[in-house]
């Protein structure tokens, strides 16, 4: 039997896409390894992100290839995003990889390796197939309590900075009743949380349905606990998705929302099509809705032409906000991408020491927002034991903080009740509370 590695790098629809793609190589007979050495196949499943997410890839596959040496009969081969991108140039790059499958191409995945094995020739496929023809149902690895399902795919936004609409294409929404039929096949072997994923899920349409109700229905599959989204665009994000959150119990309080700037200017200037106004507008609606929920972000800092006063409104952003967690970057140019072309006027070092202050800022920030839950009784759906202390389980709570327990194997995929007693970073930590004490509570 062959064997194939899988290693994946970006978001989590990579992290999707390759466990996808992962039961798609089970269905073909391969076994699937937990390391380069010895497998048959080794995919690099890639992100353009930023530079880094790139040189990161190729400086992995310089170590790779030594394993390839000589040996024709092991393929080394490249999909997503970075695949996406440099198509016929990635081999130029590293003319050892024996296939470059672009994100947009996975339904001929089969097809193109079996070209490689049959011509001996190095094979490239960057066409985007018309989507959602392969079957998306994940490799669940044993016990998996959480995975995710895409509903959407592309972007059909043009954020200036950005890569992802050049490699992911227009947008595809996929039909409600695949979605629904995935989500209790995942649930019919164990899942109990699922995540819908879209580079933008507010787009998500299937003829009347938009996000609100695909969210509503999938909280509806029997036996799923609870149901997560992302990504919001807050240009984009409607007031029936934050009702559905409020209303419907298994839709989690959590919103991912990403900001990139404070800056009207700025935001103008990445084409966000929102203000600060309006997206603190969406900020205090979804808290009246909903006053428990958390919220986190993604920012940018050091877009070209970002001047301090830009800079300092981002900071003020942070402050106002106040949200559980962020992701900061420092702009990174995208060749191709609009921005790519502006002058870029804010040094490596000023990027660096905006980014420094942001992280530093939020870094207090975060801790408060985990520390209002100190004393606070929170649900946590168990996903598996601390790998630091068999003793100990660990899981999520509704707003998406880890939490850390003391607890039994057995409580694996079950929802448990938790005293929050203490706090480090995103983390909770606390005690158990027996069923019957949970149940005098309610
Ligand atoms: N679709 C999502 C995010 C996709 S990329 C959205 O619209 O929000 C994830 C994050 O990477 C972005 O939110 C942005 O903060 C960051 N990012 C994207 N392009 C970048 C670039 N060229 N340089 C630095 N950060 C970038
Ligand atoms: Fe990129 Fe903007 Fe699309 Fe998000 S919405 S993927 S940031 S272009
Ligand atoms: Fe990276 Fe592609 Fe995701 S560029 S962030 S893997 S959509």
């Amino acid at each position: 039997m062959k064997t194939a590695y899988l290693e994946t790098y970006g978001c989590q629809m990579n992290l999707n896409e390759s466990d996808v793609l992962g039961r798609r190589l089970l269905e073909e007979g391969f076994r699937l390894v937990d390391a380069p050495e010895g497998a048959d196949l080794i995919l690099l499943n890639t992100c353009s992100i930023r530079e880094h997410a790139e040189s990161k890839v190729l400086s992995r596959l310089g170590v790779l290839k030594r394993l390839k040496n000589g040996d024709n009969e092991r393929l080394l081969g490249v999909t997503g995003c970075m695949a996406q991108r440099l198509g016929g140039e990635f081999l130029a790059k590293a003319p050892f990889l024996d296939l470059v499958i672009g994100s947009g191409a996975y339904p001929r995945f089969f097809d193109a390796l079996n070209a490689r094995v049959e011509t001996g020739r190095p094979q490239v496929d960057v066409g985007f197939a018309p989507d959602f023809t392969m079957e998306d149902r994940p490799e669940l690895a044993p016990g998996s309590v959480k995975t995710f399902i895409t509903i959407i795919r592309g972007c059909d936004n043009s954020c200036h900075y950005c890569i992802v609409p050049f490699t992911r294409g227009r947008e595809r929404s996929k039909p409600i009743g695949q979605i629904l039929s995935e989500a209790a096949w995942c649930v019919a072997h164990g899942v109990r949380e699922i995540t819908l994923l879209g580079q933008n899920v507010n787009h998500y349409r299937d003829g009347e349905f938009g996000l609100a109700e695909c969210l509503r229905r999938v909280a509806q599959v029997p036996g799923l606990e609870r149901v997560r989204f992302t990504t919001s665009h807050p240009g984009y994000m409607t007031d029936d998705v934050l009702v559905a959150m409020a209303e419907e119990p298994r839709i989690m309080p959590h919103l991912h929302l990403p900001i990139q700037s404070g800056s009207d200017r700025v935001l103008a200037s990445m084409n966000r099509e929102y203000t600060w106004a309006i997206y603190k507008r969406l900020v205090d609606r979804a808290r009246e809705l909903m006053p428990q929920m958390a919220l986190s972000t993604d920012m940018i800092v050091g877009y070209p032409g970002e001047t301090e006063e830009d800079f300092q409104a981002t900071v003020r952003a942070l402050q106002e906000v106040r949200y559980d967690s962020a992701f900061l970057f420092k702009y990174s140019p995208r060749r191709g991408t609009v921005a790519a072309g502006y002058d870029d006027d804010v040094t490596t070092e000023e990027k660096q020491r905006r980014l420094a202050i942001v992280i530093q800022t939020q870094r207090g920030i975060t801790d408060e927002r985990s520390a209002r839950f100190v004393g606070q009784e929170v649900e946590v759906l168990v996903d598996g034991t601390s790998p630091r202390d068999q003793h100990r389980v660990v899981g999520k709570t509704r707003e998406f903080k880890n939490a850390v327990f003391p607890g039994r194997p057995e409580w694996i995929g079950t929802l448990k009740r938790l005293r929050v007693t203490e706090t480090r970073g995103v983390t909770l930590f606390g005690d158990p509370i027996e069923p019957a004490a949970a149940q005098g509570a309610a």
